[in-house]
């Protein structure tokens, strides 16, 4: 049945402050919890800090104190929520566990929006992230094995392959080579604009925890993997947000915004095994159809607009799913391995003049060796092997198959 936001009422703003205690939630259990539960709290934990961060930004582009004030009460009411999603994480999930699960959130999450997006240059954009990302999960499970002797298939549980993607050490790109061309706000298909506000807010929030935690550790090769890594997020976020057209206002951006979250709480409300955390997603999205109200009231009010001319009758009939994307993200790599960008264009390694830019901040960012090399060589020289969970098979690319220690 198609479900329209708009048509419904939430629970009003004024009415969904919580208590300390409702905010403390129990976490779940790291050892019996369904990856794709733990992938779904880092997902809406990014989110609702992207929805507090625009709103902040918002409020310090306005004069207008009634907005203001309106942005200021949904900005708490988030920030709550962000408490209660983020809270599910336990503390005796190390920081590197719960990177290991936002590595397994980049890939599924990457791969299943591009397998469900209509536009071409958008779908492009996330495949050639997706490979970098999936190179990072590799790159932290031989971190989490070389520290521990861990092994990051018991928190993937074989759902998501572990084995090379681009290597993060051709990962590293000159800023101008990161910025993308933009979809057009009048003719964008909405799903496509959730997409890439989804993968944006996802993005920013693996760059911030790296940015965060990449001092959590004494072993410097832990600290320089995560100074690596969290560059290319900044990347990543660079990459995405250029995709968004700078064309909406503010106030606009703030409709999207809470219409997104309402999209996303109902469609980890649809999977949500744990019936404790699916109330979470229930209770969540309810309260985001109340925030989307007084967000429509103000585009109205002060722009004169119908929020129901620029957004859909109804949510997409497809929620945003966590699932095994094995095959197509073999399919990826097996075609798009040595892509690297060109300004606005996507090319081959091989098609790159050797004077271009992409090869002097390689050598810059390269000189001395890359964490992320050095990560896979010393797991190989402690272990024998690295570490890999191909659970299809031999690698695609023949290169990127196992070497051994000598
Ligand atoms: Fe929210
Ligand atoms: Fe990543
Ligand atoms: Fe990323
Ligand atoms: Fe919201």
């Amino acid at each position: 049945m198609a479900f329209n936001p708009l048509d419904e009422q939430g629970i009003a703003v004024e009415d969904q402050f919580r208590n300390w205690s409702e905010l403390n939630v129990t976490p779940y259990d790291k050892h019996t919890v369904d990856p794709y539960t733990r992938t779904r709290v880092i997902l809406m934990n990014g989110i609702e800090v992207e929805s507090i961060l625009f709103s902040h930004q918002f409020a310090r582009h306005t004069d207008n104190l009634e907005l203001k004030r309106a942005l200021a009460t949904s900005r708490r009411v988030d920030a709550q929520q962000q408490k209660a999603v983020n809270g599910l994480n336990p503390g005796e999930q190390m920081p590197l566990e719960t990177t290991l699960g936002y590595e397994q959130v980049a890939v599924d999450l990457t791969a299943w929006l591009a397998r469900h997006e209509p536009d071409p240059m958008l779908r492009q954009a996330l495949d050639f992230a997706l490979l970098e990302d999936f190179d990072h999960l590799y790159r932290y499970a031989n971190l989490y094995d070389l520290m521990y002797g861990g092994h990051a298939e018991e928190i993937t549980q074989h759902l998501t392959e572990i084995t090379p993607g681009r290597p993060t050490i051709v990962e590293h790109r000159h800023p101008h080579d990161e910025v993308r061309p933009h979809f057009e706000t009048h003719a964008v298909d909405p799903l496509s604009r959730m997409h890439v506000m989804t993968i944006v807010a996802a993005e920013q929030q693996t760059m911030n925890f790296y940015m965060n935690h990449g001092t959590d550790w004494i072993e410097p090769i832990a600290r320089g993997l995560y100074a690596e890594i969290a560059l290319i997020e900044e990347q990543h976020v660079t990459h995405y947000e250029s995709l968004l057209d700078p064309l909406d206002s503010w106030i606009a951006n703030w409709v999207f915004h809470e219409y997104n979250e309402v999209y996303l709480y109902w469609s980890m409300l649809q999977q949500e095994s744990d019936r404790r955390i699916k109330a979470i997603w229930d209770l969540h999205c309810n309260m985001e159809i109340g925030q989307l109200q007084v967000a429509c009231d103000f585009m109205r009010r002060l722009e004169g607009r119908e929020p129901a001319e620029m957004l859909p009758p109804a949510l997409p009939d497809t929620p945003v799913t966590f699932e095994p994307n094995k095959d197509y993200v073999r399919q990826v790599l097996a075609d798009q391995i040595d892509l690297r960008a060109d300004g606005i264009d996507y090319v081959g390694v091989d098609d790159l003049p050797s004077s271009h830019r992409y090869f002097e901040y390689q050598a810059t960012v390269n000189e001395g060796g890359a964490p992320s090399e050095q990560v896979v060589e010393q797991t190989r020289d402690k272990r024998g092997t690295e570490h890999r969970d191909e659970t299809e098979g031999d690698h695609p690319i023949r290169d990127l198959r196992p070497q051994h220690a000598s």
